[in-house]
């Protein structure tokens, strides 16, 4: 691999920001400075520094963002703030989110350069769950449970899949569920909800296959998966099938 290239793959800049770097001789591998950009070197193998700093090769990142109302699920948008804006310290070029959240949406984005996983985890053959916390205008009553459970109609072609409903505590007449979903349709849960005869008043994604917003993580703030997080996603979409 050319040392540019592995430097970028590490996030360290755009190619042409890590190539002067190289060129003022703040790179070095394996101990001797190196001032070509086209350097080929072992990246499982050789020690790379970089302003000091030795990095060890990844290809791929992962990174859990909890995402806050009013930010818009897209890598750039000439007007409004972005996911990929809260992101700004690791934001190299190939990260983007899996899957949408709408504008007022928050809670749980999986941030990724891994194309392979963020295409299984979208793909509606693998049937990955999605839970969200609803808040809701007074709809939820056991009949109304009932069919957003079984399949409601949204104006698609076909009736949604079989869902799954935790009502919870409720107040001044709103009403709140966990809603359990296997496909990932535009605005799908508020087109659930509206069939249904109400409206969501509040949407919060707690979860995507075996990956659950972490409790601690204040909104708008975003880690980088654990090595568990990730090989318990790369398993999920293995054995997820149609
Ligand atoms: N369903 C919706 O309606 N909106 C979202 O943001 C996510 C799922």
């Amino acid at each position: 691999m050319r040392l540019d290239k592995f430097l970028c793959d590490m996030q360290l800049g755009s190619r042409s920001q890590v190539r002067n770097v190289i060129k003022k001789g703040l790179v070095s591998v394996n101990g001797v400075p190196v001032k070509s950009p086209d350097w080929k070197l072992n990246e499982k193998q050789d020690i790379v520094a970089y302003m000091g700093e030795t990095y060890t090769y990844r290809q791929f990142y992962y990174y859990m963002l909890h995402k806050p109302a009013g930010v818009v699920t897209a890598t750039q948008d000439r007007h409004m703030t972005t996911v990929m804006d809260l992101l700004p310290a690791v934001c190299g070029k190939d990260l983007s989110p899996v899957g949408r959240l709408d504008r007022d949406t928050e809670g749980l984005l999986l941030i990724t350069n891994d194309g392979e996983l963020a295409h299984k985890l979208l793909s509606p053959r693998k049937h990955v769950e999605k839970t969200y916390y609803v808040e809701c205008s007074g709809v939820l009553t056991a009949e109304t449970i009932n069919l957003l459970e079984n399949g409601v109609d949204i104006g698609d072609e076909e009736l949604t899949r079989p869902a799954r409903v935790k009502l919870m505590a409720q107040s001044d007449g709103s009403y709140a569920m966990e809603l359990t979903i296997t496909e990932g349709r535009f605005h799908q849960v508020k087109r659930m909800v509206q069939a249904v005869g109400g409206s969501v008043t509040y949407l919060k994604r707690l979860s995507l296959g075996t990956l659950c917003l972490d409790d601690g993580l204040p909104k708008g703030s975003y880690r980088p998966l654990t090595e568990k997080e990730i090989s318990d996603l790369k398993q999920l979409t293995t054995i997820t099938s149609a």
